[in-house]
């Protein structure tokens, strides 16, 4: 028998034994990683509350997502990216410690799969923030509104009931207000909306409250947003409306096009208001401290009733006033052009915040619209095409 020959055979089989166990253990240790996390999401843990986010890859929807992970909460977003990035969710994911953050793809218009979502995950409150949002295109596509916002928002809450969720923070809108004749807004200012967007919104409010005040021990905070503006005053994230949204956009988004020079001018529709320069007055909100709303919010809503709050600062702003801080904050002299009214538009909102800052200590603290026009300017500088492919994975 020849030793010398056979001493590294037995050592390439050691070698090959060690190999494979390596990678048995690999393999074993992955599984089981991924089984956790996966049950992190299915089954409730002490003291880490469970926040569904609908709408979390939009832009209002992501900034909340940002604070609740800051704070410490699981968060699963629930988005079908018809207006929403995927690179918003991707650059949470980097925030995000393992096992926090998940993202679902689906549709809220899909009863099963809303279904499927409450059954697999441990849900302890939901933030219905997704929505088809322009009120323009509300007035084209009515259908497309009453179906999105207010049939979806139905299937939500039946979820919720069905899967025994009990805190729901709406997204509502001053939209639902229509035109009142008395500002500033309070909350008990009556609701005539003027636009199916409005009355998507108002009709979705309606379902919530019957339901809540019929039969049901929900925690709901409907909180009626003004014009939200800005962005993470960190960069982590910014406004990016979708190129094909641009011609029904918000005016902070078009005035930064302008800006950039991906539209030719600015288009402020309507001049002939009965307002201080015939321009709308509008109330702006920053993101931020709307978010903040959102925190106190969850952390107020009580059983069996649903309590409403205007978000805004109080303060009324002409468009041409926002046009001149948006100057401001950009350093460039977009060229704007005064055009017709815009169908559904409404000449004069904005709100009385106090009964929010009675009641839930809440109150506007980014005020100055160049210092916030100037951050969000600062974000879209360095992503002038938004986040990219807005439905891509990579
Ligand atoms: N932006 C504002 O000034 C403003 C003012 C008042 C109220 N709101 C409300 O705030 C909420 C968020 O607005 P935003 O500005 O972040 O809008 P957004 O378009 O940036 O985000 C909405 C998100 O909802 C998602 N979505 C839409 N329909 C969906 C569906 N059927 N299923 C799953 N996801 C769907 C979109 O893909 C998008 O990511 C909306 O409910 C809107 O009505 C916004």
């Amino acid at each position: 028998m020849d030793y010398g020959s056979s001493r590294p055979r037995s050592h390439l089989v050691a070698k090959v034994l060690v190999a494979a166990s390596l990678t048995a253990l690999c393999m074993f240790i992955l599984r089981q990683s991924s089984t956790s996390t996966t049950d992190l999401f299915a089954h409730r843990q002490e003291g880490v509350m469970h926040v569904l986010v609908t709408g979390g890859a939009g832009f209002i929807g992501s900034h909340a997502t940002l604070r609740l992970l800051a704070n410490g909460h699981r968060v699963t977003i629930v988005d079908n990216l018809s207006r929403g990035n995927m690179g918003a969710v991707h650059a949470l994911e980097e925030i995000a410690n393992p096992g926090m953050l998940q993202f679902i793809n689906a549709d809220l218009g899909d009863r099963k799969a809303v279904d499927e979502i409450f059954k697999k995950n441990a849900i302890d409150a939901v933030m219905h923030f997704a929505a088809v949002a322009y009120v323009g295109e509300s007035v084209a596509e009515p259908l497309r509104y009453y179906h999105n916002i207010t049939s979806n928002t139905l299937t939500v809450v039946e979820a919720m009931t069905a899967h025994n969720v009990k805190k729901l923070i709406y997204s509502s809108t001053c939209a639902t207000y229509g035109e009142p004749t008395k500002m500033p807004i309070v909350e008990d200012t009556e609701q005539v909306p003027i636009n199916p967007y409005g009355k998507a919104k108002k009709m979705a409010e309606d379902i919530i409250k019957d339901y809540t005040k019929a039969s049901s021990d929900l925690a709901v905070v409907i909180l009626r947003y003004f014009n939200v503006i800005g962005s993470d005053p960190l960069g982590r994230l910014g406004e990016a409306p979708r190129p094909e949204l641009r011609h029904m956009g918000r005016i902070s988004g078009a005035c930064f096009d302008a800006a950039l020079g991906h539209i030719p001018e600015l288009k402020v529709m309507g001049t002939d208001y009965d307002t201080k320069d015939g321009t709308c007055i509008r109330d702006y909100i920053h993101v931020t401290d709307l978010v903040d709303a959102h925190v106190k919010a969850l952390a107020h809503a009580s059983e069996g009733t649903v309590k409403v709050y205007n978000v805004g600062t109080g303060v009324g702003v002409s468009v041409k006033e926002f046009v001149e801080a948006c100057k401001a904050a950009t350093g460039v002299n977009v060229s704007v052009s005064y055009l017709e009214r815009r169908p559904g538009d409404y000449a004069e909102v904005y709100s009385n915040p106090s009964k929010i800052f009675r009641e839930l200590g809440w109150k506007a603290r980014y005020t100055n619209l160049t210092e916030s026009l100037s951050v969000a300017w600062k974000w879209k500088m360095a992503h002038p095409n938004g986040y990219g492919d807005a439905r891509s994975n990579s």
